[in-house]
């Protein structure tokens, strides 16, 4: 059975003010949530409200990217080893954002992921594709290239340790949503293509969807069989509607 997970990936939103609001609004809420994980992804320099905020609390959190390097002489990049420093249990790997406004490849991706790997985080790999990608029947060859990067990378045992997350670019900030069918579609080949190298990875794994998701559409999507939870972006912002969400996610337990 796979629990599902509601994590909220803030992007470059709020100030030091609006986080402690956001952190204080959802913990407020939490002893609602029995049975989904929760977590938060607020902007790095924001991580240290949440250690702070967020002890002893079932919500967890973590990063919006991670270096690809280990250490060093790497300016502006913050390393998976720093992120643990920090009590982050998670962080994203491979958003589409990066993908498009920092020129991140398949290849930077995995190492990215490896690294979150390296020091015991558990990576959300974002896969998705473009509006173009999609009306060119090129869907599933694109989330395939993106997933199968990670399994190049490091197998069906690296994918065991982390975390899937399905974002249609067209459908992220946009109001439209994929509809469940349209999810559906995708998570089930995303399982049947990890379930050709390990079945059991397959069934385990989490593949959560992203893109416009909210309140009054949660329940749906993640009331289908292969979608177990949200990456939630707008949404995750109101602390009330965040939670909402994840009373569906409870709901689906
Ligand atoms: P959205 O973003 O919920 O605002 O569409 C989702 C995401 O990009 O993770």
């Amino acid at each position: 059975m796979r629990r599902p997970l509601i994590a909220g990936n803030w992007k470059m939103n709020g100030s030091k003010a609006d986080s402690i609001d956001l952190l204080n609004g959802i913990k407020a809420g939490i002893a609602d949530i029995q049975k989904a994980s929760v977590a938060v992804c607020p902007p790095f320099p924001y991580l240290y409200l949440a250690e702070d905020l967020l002890r002893g609390t079932a919500v967890a959190y973590g990063a919006q990217d991670v270096s690809r390097e280990e250490c060093g002489a790497f300016t502006g990049q913050v390393s998976a080893a720093m992120l643990k420093d920090f009590g982050c249990t998670y962080a994203i790997v491979g958003h589409s954002e990066r993908r498009m406004f920092n020129g991140e490849t398949d290849e930077i991706v995995a190492r990215k992921y490896m690294q979150a790997l390296s020091q015991g985080l558990t990576p959300i790999l974002c896969v998705g594709e473009t509006l173009d990608q999609r009306e060119g029947g090129k869907t599933e060859e694109v989330v395939a290239r993106h997933l199968d990067a990670v399994l190049d990378a490091g197998g069906a045992e690296a994918l065991a340790r982390g975390v899937i997350a399905y974002e249609p670019v067209w459908a992220i900030g946009t109001g439209v949503t994929a509809t469940p069918d349209q999810a559906q579609e995708v998570h089930a080949f995303l399982r049947k293509r990890i379930a050709a190298k390990d079945a059991a990875v397959a069934e385990s794994v989490l593949i959560l969807y992203g893109g416009s998701m909210k309140p009054d559409n949660a329940m749906e999507l993640i009331g289908r069989t292969d979608i177990d939870g949200g990456l939630i972006g707008g949404a995750a912002l109101k602390a009330g509607d965040f939670l909402a969400i994840c009373k569906a996610g409870d709901a689906n337990a």
